[in-house]
């Protein structure tokens, strides 16, 4: 009787893009009652990235993804799905932007979907590829974090302006026999009991367009910033221990530790409470701000481009967001290293 070789995903390549404009602490001192100091102090962030007007998630998501395909040596017609995670697509309801982000790359006749994960969407997104690969199903598969999120973002509101950027990351996950090479170890999962500490009420079904959503702002984000920040803390922490132990490996052995970028206190606490050290932490939120679901890639991708990050080295990643939702991923990068 012939035995099925098992299959494993394999993490083969990134690609990120930010957008040109930079909003700084100083320009947002001109726009609502705060201060560089404050920012800087209680979220570790200097400045961020804004997408042009015409400029949508779309746009930035496909020029990630190019990139992606370029550094993984698969032709694009090699890729049978597409994924994309984002909070704040293009459009609401329909189509997709893994739909549009295809037909800009020219991926054609291939089955392509967005998932709504918050800032663990691109976490979760490599859980979805690991099955579909796992399972035979697809061997290439494109996934993108994408966020316009200064679309959501109320610029009159301190308390979440500060926060957020725009931007994408994209990575390549293909089908490997190479047990090296696949991903050790995933987790993902979800609370929704609470919902209302990261919500953006409109639009939708329990709040379609109208002049009530305008004159109320429904179509901004809204956060419990102070609760979010205490459970981000205990629930990231946790979720790492967790998949160390499980795995038996210590937090010593991690090269590259990528945590979520929402506010550097958040990394910092996890980071000690894991004793790790400063050169095993990915911070990038001090440039980029919280960019959600792009976070994460566009973390890897500064790594990688700079020389950091090379083939076979661990990556731990963990992220926590709006659903509430988290997870945290344990594999190895095994995409071609860059010459430095
Ligand atoms: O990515 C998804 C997950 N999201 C997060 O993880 C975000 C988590 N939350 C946070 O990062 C932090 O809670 C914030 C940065 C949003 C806020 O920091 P905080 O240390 O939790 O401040 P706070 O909300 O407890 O507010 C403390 C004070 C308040 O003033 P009073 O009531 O003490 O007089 C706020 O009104 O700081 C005030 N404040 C500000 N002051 C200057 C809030 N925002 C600002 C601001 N500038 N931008």
């Amino acid at each position: 009787m012939s035995q099925i070789k098992p299959v494993y995903a394999s993490f083969k390549s990134i690609g990120a893009y930010i957008p040109e404009k930079i909003l700084s602490n100083k320009d947002l001192e001109k726009m609502v009652d705060t201060t560089d100091e404050w920012i800087l102090k209680r979220t570790g962030i200097k400045e961020r990235h804004i997408a042009a007007d015409d400029e949508y998630t779309s746009d930035m998501g496909t020029k990630a993804a190019e990139l992606a395909i370029e550094r993984s040596g698969i032709a694009k017609e090699e890729i049978d799905l597409v994924l994309c995670a984002t909070v704040t697509p293009d459009y609401f309801n329909m189509p997709s932007t893994a739909c549009i982000i295809s037909d800009k790359i020219g991926i054609r006749d291939v089955q392509a979907f967005d998932i709504s994960a918050a800032c663990s969407g691109f976490v979760y997104l490599l859980s979805v590829a690991k099955a579909f690969i796992e399972s035979g199903m697809k061997k290439n598969v494109l996934i993108i974090g994408a966020e316009k999120f200064s679309s959501i973002v109320d610029y009159t509101d301190r308390s979440t302006c500060i926060l957020f950027g725009d931007g994408a990351g994209a990575a390549i996950i293909s089908a490997t026999s190479n047990k090296e090479e696949g991903f050790i170890d995933l987790h993902a999962s979800a609370d929704g009991s609470y919902a209302d500490f990261l919500v953006t009420p409109a639009p939708g079904c329990i709040n379609p367009v109208s002049q009530r959503v305008i004159d109320e702002g429904l179509n901004f984000v809204q956060m419990k910033g102070n609760e979010t920040f205490k459970l981000a803390v205990k629930t990231l922490t946790k979720d790492v221990k967790e998949i160390l132990i499980k795995n038996s490996i210590k937090s010593d052995d991690i090269p590259h530790f990528i945590p979520h970028q929402a506010n550097y206190r958040i990394i910092k606490a996890v980071g000690d409470a894991l004793n790790m050290r400063e050169d095993q932490i990915v911070v990038t939120v001090g440039k980029y701000g919280n960019t959600s679901a792009a976070s994460i890639p566009m973390a890897i991708n500064d790594i990688w481009e700079s020389g950091r990050l090379k083939n076979g080295e661990l990556m731990l990643l963990d992220t926590f967001g709006g659903g509430l939702t988290w997870a945290s991923a344990l594999l190895p990068f095994s995409g071609k290293s860059i010459e430095t």
